[in-house]
């Protein structure tokens, strides 16, 4: 029979994946290590193991105990597998940045999850640090594994992640690209590697915002500032990250990250995270620089599975002006803006009256309307023009709308881009959005203020 002991073996001698349509023009080798194939679907499962194994050698955690840290998900999910088939209990503190899935996630394996605000500073009471060093106190029984300073983190790189990529090589691996969370990743394959040849160059991904390029260049750090990939980037510097296996760090912004990460998915067939896109973004900067013989590979930190209600979500992107310009469609312009309690696309029918009219715009506190019939744009009325009219003859409160109407509005299609929008707003107060056929929607002039700039 064919079959592994349980999950835990299943962690690590994940493969390499050459870059092909994202690597066109490049002369060097760009090369995906495959993480997001570990059994908890990221990098972290490797030192959840490591952490726990160590501890049990050590005995710091004993049978029934009850594990306790401070995670933005992964090294959670990580511990909760090795806890799940040794039998502890998990509780994980987590900032309110964490995505929702993994959130889930971590509950589904069964651990207790404590959100705390990610606005709180290092070092005070409702960080998330802090609060899983007060759990852990609390607790009886508990074992903290803090991934930030716990020497088996960066252990468990030098004696798994790092080999795995020589061999994989065979020697051959010139530039290693990965994020810096708790360092343990890049400290520990980073140290492997260059004790195996000192030459091959270590490279950080790192969001703008974070701490560790000023750090790298200058030793000491800054005041950080917000920025929306998870898992990568600090405000402080960990323990666990030690500069000293690691050349130089790249900085790279949120709307290049997700981009990236989208890229590699619709061009690789690799499903990832944000961090996965800062890694690959720095990857592709290094590898432009370099000959045939550059063989770069970059970490596929997590799956993209983590993140559907964010960044592979087009409308959070759009929510938080991220949206990649050829997606801002008149189709996404018109199905996210906030339509409140009214219908999607609000409009008359020519028999209806012009009272009838006047009553439904004033109800939904809209100033213009199309008049559809059949699921056809016939015309439009504006409330300013009616009510004009009206009060030159009451009479015609109780008219057909279709005697009043004007010019339809433009129809536009759902994939037109936001440029054309903008450009027949210039000339049109509104226009509607058909589908197959069918209008399916209606972009206002007020409408384009939650656009961002997009091909103007
Ligand atoms: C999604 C993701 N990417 C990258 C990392 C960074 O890895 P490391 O902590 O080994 O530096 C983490 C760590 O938390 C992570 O959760």
């Amino acid at each position: 029979m064919n079959y592994y002991e349980n999950v835990l073996n299943l962690i690590g001698r994940t493969p390499l994946v050459r870059l092909n349509r994202m690597a066109g023009g490049l002369k060097a080798t760009v090369l995906a290590k495959m993480e997001s194939l570990n059994p908890g679907y990221s990098v972290k499962d490797r030192i959840g193991i490591s952490m726990v194994e160590a501890a049990e050698r050590e005995g710091t955690l004993k049978p029934g105990g009850t594990i306790v840290e401070a995670t933005s998900g992964n090294t959670g999910i990580g511990l909760a597998l090795a806890a799940a088939v040794k039998g502890y209990r998990c509780i994980f503190v987590m900032t309110e940045k964490a995505s929702v899935e993994k959130v889930r996630y971590l509950k589904a394996l069964g651990a207790d999850v404590v959100v705390v605000p990610a606005t709180a500073k290092p070092g005070t009471p409702d960080h998330y640090v802090e609060t899983a060093r007060r759990i852990a106190r609390e607790t009886p029984n508990s074992f903290y594994p803090d991934q930030y300073s716990n020497p088996n983190n960066p252990e468990a790189h030098y004696r798994t992640t790092g080999p795995e990529l020589w061999d994989q090589t065979e020697g051959r691996i010139t530039h290693f690209v990965a994020g810096l969370g708790t360092g343990g990743t890049i400290s520990g394959t980073g140290r492997f590697l260059k004790e195996k040849n000192p030459d091959i160059r270590v490279v950080g991904a790192d969001p703008y915002g974070s701490v560790f390029k000023t750090y790298k260049e200058t030793g000491r750090t800054h005041e950080a500032t917000p920025y929306l990939v998870e898992g990568i980037g600090q405000e402080v510097v960990p323990a666990n990250v030690h500069m000293r296996y690691v050349d130089e760090i790249v900085n790279v912004t949120d709307r290049e990250s997700f981009e990236m990460s989208r890229q590699l998915g619709r061009k690789e067939g690799i499903f990832c995270g944000g961090s996965t896109g800062t890694n690959l973004a720095a990857a592709l900067k290094v590898a432009r620089g370099l000959d045939e013989s550059g063989v770069v590979v970059f970490i596929v930190c997590d799956t993209g599975e983590h993140y559907l209600t964010k960044h592979h979500s087009d409308e959070w992107l759009k929510e938080k002006r991220l949206l990649e310009p050829q997606k801002m469609t008149a189709g996404l312009i018109s199905s996210t803006k906030p339509a409140g309690e009214r219908p999607r696309v609000l409009s008359v029918a020519p028999t209806a009256s012009v009272a009838e009219a006047l009553a439904q715009m004033d109800k939904h506190g809209v100033t213009q309307m199309p008049v559809i019939e059949e699921g056809k744009s016939v015309g439009s009325v504006r409330e300013n023009r009616l009510l004009a009219k009206v009060l030159g003859d009451r009479d015609l409160l109780d008219a057909a709308v279709s005697q009043l109407m004007e010019q339809g509005f433009p129809v536009i299609d759902v994939d037109a881009s936001s440029a054309e929008v903008t450009r027949q707003l210039r000339r049109h107060p509104a226009l509607l959005v058909e589908e197959f056929g069918r209008i399916t929607g209606i972009i206002t002039r007020h409408d384009m203020l939650d656009v961002p700039n997009y091909g103007r």
